[in-house]
Formats: structure tokens, C-alpha cells, sequence
């Protein structure tokens, strides 16, 4: 929901990785090398970089084997994690990763990845962060948190910038729960009602980031290319279950009237008590739906800027 914390992160960073859209990112090959002779790219929201740890191979396999990263987030415990989460990353995948004077520097077989942390409040801050003209601006699991008028004027200025985007992991409401409870659907309903409240950019798109943003990217001469990229949950992930299922809950609770809350609140818990009864028993199932967003420009469209 809006916990963030490291272990939140860690914890479902592989249903992520498992679930995103990998196909997409072959159309980040059009994307033009800096003078340098790098990518540069952009991740907003990073929390610990597990954007960084899956898209910079895949970029690597699109022909960006030299890439400059900027990891932007507002939260200084996640940034300091970052540097552990990518040793710990280069180790397991035998690559080399190692402290610079700018950040860090990673060694894939044969790509090479530069990395630096940025603190920055996104909502405050967006005018003053800096674009990579004709970069990437990635994001993973963070514009369902987003208000239509904060997207608007990240793109603006991304299109002005000629970048190209690649949202990861936008929730979009569509949630799947097998056994089947009487109240799924009205805990769903609430948990969908609570995505669009303010987190902190204004009321939060929530469910419909992700169609507002790729229709927002075509009207802006982007083009776009969407794809599921849903969680599918099931009795090799109880650990993340229980949190979804506790976030769930909370957040329902939360999305309930005054008048009604004890017996709202008798109903969460017996409904919370079945489900956790499933995953223990290893029978329960969730499908989380998200969408993933690629968008890129092409000779034409930049042109016409
Ligand atoms: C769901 S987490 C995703 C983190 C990471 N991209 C990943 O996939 O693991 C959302 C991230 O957005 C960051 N965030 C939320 N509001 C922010 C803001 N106003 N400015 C900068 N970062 C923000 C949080 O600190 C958190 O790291």
C-alpha cells in the first residue's frame, strides 16, 4: 500500500521481477547515447534501485551496454540501503560492483553501469530535478501513487527533453482472489478506492494511472506500447500474501464510513482470518493486476516537437 520500507520492498521484488513486461524494453534500443557514449537514465522512486537490478541487463541486451544511472528518491534510509541491495545483486549474478567517488560502478559481463543517488522530494521537486535529454525516465511501482496534474507535467517535461518513458509495475486495480470470499469484492472496491487517495503528489491516479498515462504519452507524440505485467501469487510466496493481505485489510478499513466501522471492521477481520487460513494451508491464489509502459519517439514525432 504505502509502506515502503526496505523489507516491503525486498519482499516483493520477486513477484516483480517475475511479473514485469521484459518484451518492452527492446523498444529502448532507439533511444540515442549521450556524448559520452552512455544511456543515461533516470529512475524516480527508486527506494533500493530494484528498478536498476532488473532493467540495466535488459537495456545491456538492447544495445546499451554503457549506462548512467540517477536513482531519485526522497527517503535517505532507502537511498543508503541502495549501495548493499546492488553488492549483494553483483555478487549472487558473479558481476562486480564497487564504491566510486561519484557513486557506484557495476560490471556485467559485458556491459558497465555508473550509478549515483539523488535525495529529492518528487512532489516539490520535480521542476528542479534535471532530465537526460534523449535518456530514459523509468519509473517501477510508482505512478498509481501519482495525481494526473504531477504526470502531466513530468511529461511535458520529458517530451521537451525528447526522453523516452518506462513505467514498471503500475497497479491498475484488477485483482483476482482464489478461494473466493464472500467479501472480496467489496474489500477490493474499498482497496481501489483508497489507491486514489493523496500520497503525498496530490489525489493519486491510483487504478487508472496507467491507461491515463499511455493516453497522455500518444496525445503528447509518443509512441506507446502497454503490457500486463501482473503479480500471480501463490503458495511459493506466502510471506508476501500475508503483507498484501494485512495492507488490504488496513486499507478497507480505512475507506469505510464512521457510522459502519465496528461491524466493517468484524467483517475485515473474519475476512483477513479466512484468507491468511488459505495461504497457510498453501490453497490461496491473488492475481494483482499492473501494467507496464514503454513509450519512444521516433524520427518523425521528435522532429515535430
Ligand atoms: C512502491 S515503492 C517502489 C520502489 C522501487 N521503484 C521498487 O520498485 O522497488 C515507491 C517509491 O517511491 C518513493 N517515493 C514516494 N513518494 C516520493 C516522493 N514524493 N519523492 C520521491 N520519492 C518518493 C518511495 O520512497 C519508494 O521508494
Amino acid at each position: 500500500m504505502t509502506d515502503f520500507s526496505d523489507d516491503w520492498l525486498a519482499c516483493r521484488a520477486p513477484a516483480d521481477s517475475a511479473a514485469r513486461a521484459d518484451e518492452l524494453v527492446r523498444r529502448l534500443a532507439v533511444l540515442p547515447r549521450a556524448a559520452d557514449g552512455t544511456c543515461r537514465v533516470l529512475d524516480l522512486g527508486s527506494g533500493t534501485g530494484a528498478n536498476l537490478r532488473h532493467l540495466a541487463p535488459l537495456l545491456a541486451a538492447a544495445g546499451h551496454d554503457r549506462q548512467h544511472w540517477t536513482c531519485v528518491d526522497h527517503d535517505p534510509a532507502l537511498l543508503t540501503r541502495l549501495p548493499g541491495r546492488m553488492a549483494e545483486w553483483a555478487t549472487n549474478a558473479a558481476m562486480a560492483c564497487r564504491a566510486t567517488s561519484a557513486g557506484l560502478l557495476i560490471a556485467g559481463g559485458n556491459w558497465r553501469a555508473s550509478v549515483r543517488t539523488l535525495r529529492l522530494d518528487l512532489c516539490a521537486g520535480l521542476s528542479a530535478l534535471s532530465l537526460p535529454p534523449g535518456g530514459l525516465v523509468t519509473a517501477s511501482a510508482l505512478l498509481d501513487l501519482v495525481s494526473v496534474t504531477w504526470l502531466d507535467a513530468l511529461l511535458a517535461r520529458c517530451r521537451a527533453a525528447h526522453c523516452g518513458l518506462l513505467f514498471a509495475l503500475t497497479y491498475d486495480g484488477r485483482c483476482t482472489l482464489s478461494p473466493e470470499h464472500a467479501e472480496d469484492a467489496r474489500v477490493v472496491e474499498r482497496v481501489n478506492a483508497h489507491q486514489r487517495t493523496d500520497k503525498g503528489f496530490g489525489p493519486a491516479l491510483g487504478p487508472a494511472a496507467a491507461a491515463t498515462a499511455a493516453a497522455r504519452c500518444r496525445a503528447l507524440g509518443w509512441c506507446v506500447e502497454t503490457a500486463q505485467s501482473d503479480w500471480v501469487l501463490g503458495a511459493d510466496m506466502p510471506e508476501l500474501q500475508y503483507a498484501l493481505l494485512g495492507g488490504w485489510r488496513d486499507a478497507a478499513a480505512q475507506m469505510t464510513s464512521a457510522e459502519g466501522a465496528a461491524a466493517a471492521s468484524a467483517a475485515l477481520d473474519a475476512w483477513l482470518r479466512a484468507r491468511r487460513g488459505w495461504v497457510e494451508a498453501g490453497s490461496s491464489r491473488l492475481r494483482v493486476g499492473h501494467t507496464d509502459l514503454v513509450a519512444w519517439l521516433c524520427e518523425g514525432n521528435i522532429a515535430a516537437t
